[in-house]
């Protein structure tokens, strides 16, 4: 099916001051992209959920993958000198933009094309419950009301691969110091864009009913860390569809799962929120769940991780799991 998408106002170049401060050479990496295969070789990773993934062959660039990526830039936002670099290379945005977890739109990794459905018009997020000043911001509201800049961060997920991401958006306490959470208020709950209609995702699994919509949560000593970030672009662009467009969680020192994707719902709440993978498969997926080379999962070891797009077309380079994904001194303090 083809989408044709009317950009909205925020999306553009009218409401973009032009800048320089793009280090990331897009166009570049996407032709170098087009000229390089990464191969046939990467098949049947397991998903979240452990179903099979009968599609995960990581393709070169072609024409209807790299339009998913070609997007009106989210400029103006400024470099965060903190997070700027990390121990290893920021990952290729084509390869990023075709190895997803987005069950919404089907169990492989290879959702790029299904997501497109995703309807981002007129996009609105509610802030509710526990909280001074409840509100639900136009996407727009969001964009102008938080300086936007940009924050390289490590992203790993539970099933051990990982790679680098450079996120563009605002850190949530800025949203929180807006909203200003009670002294009831202990916990977030975040929830996802659901359409029964348009989803390819399972309605049951782990022998349950899925719990749609997808939703997670953090104590909210974690989300006002200065770590947890709500993306709203990635490589200097809005966020693509199949990273979860228009506004995602990003929690680098978490397992992937709990970075939420379209966000349509931010509740603050006084007990521990029930939150997606943890109702379907409580031994598996925790609520906590930082990053940890040393608590086995029943699945994937945790020890290594496999850094995406490195090493062979079918064994990519593995490291040692750094604790908290490398932002142990940001956050074990959280944990004491
Ligand atoms: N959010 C929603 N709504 N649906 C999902 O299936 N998958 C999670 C997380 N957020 C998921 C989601 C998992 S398991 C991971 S690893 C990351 O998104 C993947 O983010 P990426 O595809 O942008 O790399």
């Amino acid at each position: 099916m083809t989408i044709i998408r009317v950009p909205k106002a925020w999306e553009l170049p009218e409401v973009r001051a032009t800048s320089a401060n793009a280090y990331f050479n897009r166009r570049r990496l996407l032709k170098t992209m087009a000229n390089f295969s990464l191969g046939a070789g990467i098949a049947s990773v397991l998903g979240c959920k452990g179903s099979s993934a009968p599609n995960n062959t990581l393709v070169s660039a072609n024409p209807a993958l790299t339009a998913t990526l070609e997007l009106p830039s989210i400029e103006p936002f400024t470099l965060n000198p903190t997070f700027q670099k990390v121990d290893r290379p920021i990952t290729d945005e084509v390869l990023a933009g075709q190895y997803n977890n987005y069950y919404e739109f089907g169990g492989s990794k290879s959702i790029w094309r299904a997501s497109q459905a995703l309807p981002t018009d007129n996009w609105q997020v509610e802030v509710t419950g526990l909280v001074k000043n409840p509100r639900t911001y136009d996407l727009e509201d969001l964009l102008k009301k938080f300086p936007l800049e940009e924050r390289v961060y490590r992203m790993r997920c539970v099933e051990a691969w990982s790679m680098v991401l450079p996120w563009v958006g605002f850190p949530m306490k800025l949203l929180m110091a807006e909203v200003e959470p009670t002294d009831k208020a202990k916990f977030v709950s975040f929830t996802s864009y659901y359409d029964a209609k348009i989803s390819l995702a399972p309605v049951e699994s782990f022998g349950q009913k899925v719990p749609w919509p997808y939703t997670e949560g953090l104590h909210l000593k974690e989300m006002a860390n200065e770590l947890a970030f709500f993306a709203v672009g990635i490589y200097g662009e809005i966020l693509p569809k199949q990273h979860g467009a228009p506004i995602r969680a990003v929690l680098p020192w978490k397992y992937g799962f709990k970075g939420a994707k379209s966000i349509v719902k931010i509740d603050f709440v006084e007990q521990q929120p029930a939150t997606f993978w943890n109702t379907l498969a409580p031994s598996e997926y925790g609520f906590v769940d930082n990053v940890n080379p040393k608590k086995p999962h029943p699945r994937w070891s945790q020890k290594k991780e496999r850094f995406i797009g490195t090493g062979s077309e079918v064994s990519w380079e593995e490291r040692p799991t750094l604790p908290y994904n490398g932002y142990e001194e940001y956050v074990a303090s959280i944990y004491k």
